[in-house]
């Protein structure tokens, strides 16, 4: 109940999906919760979702894309509640055309229209979450990448080049600004993860995975190697970015590592059958190799 007590945390992309899950489960462990998005009407209802339950919050619209804007967030954060310790820069969007256009078709447009966000938005809310921290005693940088950043997504190569970049500019980061006793890292979610991604901004906020949404959950037809009698939801990438953003991952810095994963990206190149066994033979041998 007490893991972020008393820390002031910035969210942008905090009105729906992962970032307002995350919003919840952080004033659930006592911090202090600043919602931003660029959709004005979905922060209110975070607000008060936090509130209503005792909780500490505020919100303010803030596009990422715009460094006025991110500045003036961190600003209000500081200005509200003293200090900044923790800034999830989650905010995202999916490619035009989902999935449907070739990399050698995406126009510049197109490139941008995910990349400012996803890349340039992170290293924005980056820059002013730092020049906060830099004047207290340090804090925590969390970034929700995706898995997209450690595997191809055919016809999502713009987003897949984006988040690989959010993950240098996690490591850049962490090394750049450990002497002030900032960490960055980030997550890189795979299953679980928020219906309203793919759906219209105006679109009302559906608040789970797409498993969820699916419905008649059967693990033994999932694609998830962890079979569990229930779907991913985005609570569980949630807690790890509350791990991240706590004081349990003190010394951690400079990581991405996926969430929600259940061991598929051990599996993404070698198909093995679910009865595979390793042969008394192989085992010698690797045995023999280690
Ligand atoms: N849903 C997925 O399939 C999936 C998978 C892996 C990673 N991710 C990443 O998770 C993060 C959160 O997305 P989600 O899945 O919760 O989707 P979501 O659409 O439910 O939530 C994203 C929120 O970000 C806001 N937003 C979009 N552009 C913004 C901008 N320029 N400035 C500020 N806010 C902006 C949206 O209004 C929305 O409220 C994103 O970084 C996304 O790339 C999503």
């Amino acid at each position: 109940m007490n893991r972020l007590l008393d820390k002031v945390m910035l969210i942008t992309g905090g009105g729906s999906g992962l970032g307002r899950q995350v919003a919840i489960l952080a004033a659930q462990e006592g911090a202090k919760v600043v919602v931003t998005d660029k959709e004005e009407d979905r922060i209110g209802p975070v607000v008060q979702a936090i509130t209503d339950t005792g909780g500490t919050a505020c919100g303010v619209r803030a596009d990422v894309c715009q460094e006025d804007e991110v500045a003036a967030a961190v600003e209000l954060a500081v200005e509200t509640y003293g200090r900044l310790d923790v800034a999830h820069a989650n905010a995202g969007v999916t490619v035009p055309g989902q999935g449907s256009i070739s990399l050698e078709d995406v126009t510049i447009d197109q490139w941008n229209a995910v990349n400012d966000t996803n890349l340039l938005g992170v290293f924005l809310t980056l820059k002013h979450a730092v020049r906060a921290m830099k004047s207290s005693s340090g804090g925590s940088i969390v970034v929700t990448s995706s898995a997209a950043s450690l595997v191809a997504y055919p016809g999502f190569g713009a987003y897949v080049a984006g988040k690989a970049g959010v993950n240098g500019l996690v490591r850049a980061a962490a090394f750049e600004f450990g002497r002030y006793g900032i960490r960055v890292n980030a997550t890189c979610p795979t299953h679980g993860m928020s219906v309203n991604f793919g759906l219209e901004p105006s679109a009302e906020v559906v608040g789970l995975s797409y498993e969820q949404a699916a419905g008649n959950w059967d693990p033994e037809a999932a694609v998830i190697p962890l079979r569990l009698p229930f779907p991913p939801g985005l609570e569980h990438n949630a807690w790890p970015i509350i791990f991240l953003a706590s004081d349990e991952s003190q010394y951690m810095s400079g990581v991405s590592f996926p969430t929600c994963d259940g061991g598929q990206h051990a599996r993404t190149s070698i198909p093995f059958p679910d009865n595979w066994v390793l042969s008394a033979e192989s085992e010698k041998s690797i045995q023999t190799k280690i």
